[in-house]
């Protein structure tokens, strides 16, 4: 992204921008004096609460909320953005499109079931396709998509399987959108974290878990105000 001043009438919208990543890109993009548009999916108290802190510093925020895996409500999901859009900027249209919103797998191959192996597709897949291409209409000429996947898209680990592919999807998803929406000069991008210590996947308090995460990365993991680096 640009410069600070050059943020200051963009809009960015961030899919599951409530807790966790989502929640640091939406507040950081505030504080770059970007106007936020945040989803929740089921606890709107977290998404409100973002967005109030945006409004208390100063920033532009609305919080709506979205079910990544409910493809038949993006057209009214796609509405409702146009209408903020006017009412809280007067425009038509918004700059960069975070799809951030995902779901965690912690199920060795033998227990998958096909019950999760669908939610994981619909939520970090195919709601990602599908959410993108009903936006792509709302996003300006010259803007910006970061689709997030994980270091679990490059290396494998045990109890990942679906999740670790469906991020290397997206991946390869993010290539196709930046190919074909390239006359656009939309930009399309991944950003891959490694291990950040949110609620992702039922969260804190799994030592273990952590201890084999650091053993997969070369300089280990320190624990850095809540963040694991
Ligand atoms: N944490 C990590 O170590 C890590 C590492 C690499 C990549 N990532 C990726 O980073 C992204 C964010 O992870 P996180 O750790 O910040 O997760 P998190 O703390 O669990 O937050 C998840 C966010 O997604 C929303 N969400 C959950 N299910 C949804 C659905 N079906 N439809 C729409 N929104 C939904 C949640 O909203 P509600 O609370 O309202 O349900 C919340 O805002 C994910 O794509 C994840 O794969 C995470």
């Amino acid at each position: 992204m640009m410069n600070t001043t050059d943020q200051q009438s963009k809009i960015v919208l961030v899919t599951g921008g409530s807790r966790g990543i989502g929640k640091s890109i939406a507040l950081n993009a505030a504080k770059r004096g970007l106007g936020v548009i945040l989803t929740y999916n089921s606890q709107p108290e977290q998404g409100q609460a973002v967005a109030d802190e945006i409004k208390g510093n100063g920033g532009k925020a609305v919080a709506l909320q979205l079910d990544s895996a409910d493809t038949q409500s993006f057209s009214n999901f796609g509405k409702q953005i146009l209408q903020v859009l006017g009412t809280e900027w007067g425009r038509e249209n918004f700059d960069y499109l975070v799809n951030n919103a995902g779901i965690a797998q912690r199920t060795l191959i033998k227990d998958t079931t096909e019950e999760l192996f669908d939610q994981l597709v619909n939520v970090n897949f195919k709601g990602v396709f599908f959410l993108t291409q009903k936006l792509l209409p709302l996003i300006a000429d010259g803007g910006q998509i970061i689709n997030i996947s994980s270091g679990l898209a490059r290396f494998a680990f045990p109890g990942v399987a679906v999740y670790g592919a469906l991020k290397a999807a997206t991946e390869g998803l993010t290539r196709y959108f930046a190919k074909e929406y390239a006359d656009r000069k939309i930009r399309v991008n991944t950003v891959a974290p490694g291990a950040i210590d949110t609620e992702f996947g039922g969260g804190k308090g799994d030592e273990d878990h952590k201890q084999q995460l650091a053993s997969a990365i070369a300089l280990g993991i320190e624990i850095a105000g809540g963040i694991m680096i």
